[in-house]
């Protein structure tokens, strides 16, 4: 496996990689601290295609003034050998400088609407910060597909539609969520939780399952699955930041039409956890 630093380098190597036939090229954007769910992206990036560039970037345009930028887990050499153990073939890993060289990028990219429901009111300008960092790696690695996890279910939508609406020649595949055995989760900011907490935190699944097993057996009352899993939070002492049951695909309030997407985000000591299941598909 190849660790590249430089955009110039990245392209190279992409348009090696496409004269010796090996497409297609997929992309699984990261910004590291590699767990068992990273795995899983790109495991299933590595059947869907040849060369497969894992990219490992703290994206500072992303991160709120008050957020865990600075104290975000930077672990290289562990999340080195986990993607060379997946068989990626380079590992885009470039610098803050490479990716904004002169400063935060001033061209941005948000989608009205959609960047600031759910946890775009507790993080306004978050999803601006993704789109943005996505569609310039989208232009450096210039992927056939790229994964993503469908844990970060509003930025899956996001994503999704700006590859729409920006006509990005980019398949973009979600990978199921990947859990710890009590149900919680996978997520970097997990170690951020000490044992009572993740046993807390478990709570956030339990009730998204609670609400599920309703829709199952023919529940469709949005404020009825919203409140499952508000009491199930409860029980266990957690407030939830939201809980909305919406449409997986435009983030609107789900009434009835189109495919659900029962979803949360909660604090539990120092960690910001969300988490979703799709309903009814
Ligand atoms: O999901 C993430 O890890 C990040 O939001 C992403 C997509 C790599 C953009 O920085």
């Amino acid at each position: 496996m190849k660790v590249i630093r430089t955009v110039r380098e990245m392209r190279a190597a992409v348009a090696a990689a496409r004269a010796a036939g090996k497409a297609p090229v997929a992309l699984v954007p990261t910004m590291g601290a590699f767990h068992a769910g990273h795995r899983a992206l790109m495991r299933r990036a590595r059947e869907l295609a040849p060369w497969v560039v894992v990219s490992l970037f703290v994206n500072p345009l992303q991160f709120g003034p008050a957020e865990d930028y600075g104290r975000y887990p930077r672990p290289f050499d562990e999340d080195r050998a986990q993607a060379e153990a997946e068989g990626v073939d380079v590992l885009f890993a470039p610098p803050v400088e490479e990716m904004y060289p002169d400063g935060p990028s001033r061209t941005r990219v948000t989608i009205p609407g959609m960047s600031e429901v759910l946890c775009g009111r507790a993080r306004p300008t978050h999803f601006t910060g993704v789109l943005t960092v996505v569609a310039k790696l989208f232009n450096i690695v210039q992927p056939d597909l790229a994964v993503f996890g469908e844990k970060d279910g509003q930025q899956l939508a996001l994503i999704r539609r700006m590859v729409q609406d920006l006509n990005f020649p980019v398949q973009v595949v979600g990978h199921p969520t990947v859990r710890e055995a009590g149900g919680l989760a996978l997520s970097s900011r997990n170690r951020y939780l000490d044992a009572a907490e993740t046993e807390r935190a478990r709570s956030l699944y339990r009730g998204l399952s609670r609400a599920r097993a309703a829709w199952e057996a023919g529940e469709r009352d949005p404020a009825r699955l919203v409140e499952l899993v508000v009491e199930t939070l409860a029980a266990a002492g957690v407030e939830p930041e939201y809980v909305e049951l919406v449409r997986s695909d435009t983030l609107e309030p789900w009434t009835g039409e189109g495919p659900a997407m029962l979803a949360v985000a909660a604090r539990v000591g120092a960690a910001r956890l969300i988490d979703n299941v799709r309903l009814g598909s």
